[in-house]
């Protein structure tokens, strides 16, 4: 039987600045190459924010886009969310600064710091809140600025992140069986070191030696996450099917984290759905962690491939190692 949602998706924005940084731009300071990036992963330009953006200006940006979408004003908000390990500052949360860009004074703004897989964890979050009729209308942004946090020197990993901010806003659902179907989130804390900013925190407080290993970027292991990647989507995606009383055969669209192109194959493979109904912009944007899905999700719904009523799945992967998927009638 299908589940009965208690949560909607009212409105989706999304926002990526305007510097186009391509794989061959990334020849000229990185020993690397567009065939080489573009062969194994699927990204062949990313965006960049401008020397004067910060995280906030661009999630504030496409939280004005789905409010907008929603037919709603910031006064309608009781709550935001926002997914990011990217941050104006490491202290306050990045959705106090969003708030006070939107005007929503007063409501609470925290943020969840699940990085890949942070827009799932706050939609599931959000519709924990509306469910209980704690809140009514929750606006959950996934948002990220990677390029300031990249080691120019660990090819592996700088040529792969981009910035961007995507958003929904959520409200109680109709009974008309559209809304969040399910959500399930996961975490494997064994697995920490694999992607990780090892220096900043309590563990290692940033000295001069740290900041010149460059203890204060992000340090993957790509092929030790790109294992679990393939394996944790899959399993997330199928428990979030049966929860939402769904098989693949039903799904419209998935909208899976752009990580990896290669990733993306093989879940849709071992999902059994045909990859041309991923919601697929990894060309364009590279990996924008929580920002990629609310991206491709909003893309997909401004250009009439995502219709009212249809199934969505979407899955996220990253830091934590956490993951999830959510199930969503649209
Ligand atoms: O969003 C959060 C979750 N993150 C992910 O899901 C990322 C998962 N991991 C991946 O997507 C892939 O593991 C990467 C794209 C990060 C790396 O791809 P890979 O196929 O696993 O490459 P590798 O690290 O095993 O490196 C293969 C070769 C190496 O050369 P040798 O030792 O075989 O001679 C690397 O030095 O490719 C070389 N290489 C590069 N060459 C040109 C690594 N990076 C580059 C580069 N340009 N940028």
């Amino acid at each position: 039987m299908t589940a009965v949602p208690k949560s909607r998706i009212l409105g989706t924005g999304h926002y990526t600045p305007a510097r186009v940084v391509s794989n061959f731009d990334l020849e000229k300071v990185v020993d690397t190459s567009d065939a080489w990036i573009a062969e194994r992963t699927g990204i062949r330009r990313r965006h960049y924010a401008a020397d004067d953006e910060v995280t906030s200006d661009m999630a504030a940006a496409a939280g004005r886009q789905a409010l907008e979408a929603a037919g709603l004003n910031v006064a309608d908000l009781d709550m935001i969310i926002v997914g990011t390990i990217s941050g104006d500052t490491p202290m306050p949360a990045c959705a106090v600064h969003v708030q006070q860009k939107l005007g929503a004074d007063g409501i609470p703004a925290f943020d969840i710091s699940a990085a890949c897989a942070g827009f799932v964890y706050g939609i599931t979050i959000a519709d924990q809140f509306i469910a209980t009729g704690a809140a009514t209308c929750v606006l959950i942004i996934g948002v990220e600025l990677l390029s300031r946090l990249m080691n120019w020197q660990d090819r592996t990993t700088c040529v792969l992140f981009g910035d961007g901010a995507g958003a929904v806003v959520l409200g109680p659902a109709k009974g008309d069986g559209r809304g969040i179907l399910s959500t399930r989130i996961f975490t494997d804390g064994s697995l920490a070191g694999a992607l990780q900013i090892p220096g900043g925190g309590s563990n290692e407080p940033l000295t001069a030696e740290g900041l010149e290993r460059k203890r204060n970027k992000v340090h993957m292991s790509g092929s030790e996450v790109f294992k679990v990647a393939i394996k944790n989507l899959t399993s997330a995606s199928t428990l979030a099917l049966k929860a939402a009383g769904l098989t693949s055969k039903e799904l419209d669209w998935v909208v899976a984290h752009q990580a990896n192109l290669r990733i993306i194959t093989q879940v849709s493979d071992r999902l059994g759905f045909p990859l041309e109904k991923f919601i697929l912009n990894i060309e364009e944007y590279g990996n924008t962690s929580s920002a990629s899905i609310p991206i491709a999700l909003d893309e997909g719904v401004r250009d009439g491939r995502i219709q009212p009523g249809q199934s969505v799945l979407l899955c996220a992967l990253g830091a934590g190692i956490s993951w999830g998927a959510a199930i969503v009638r649209m």
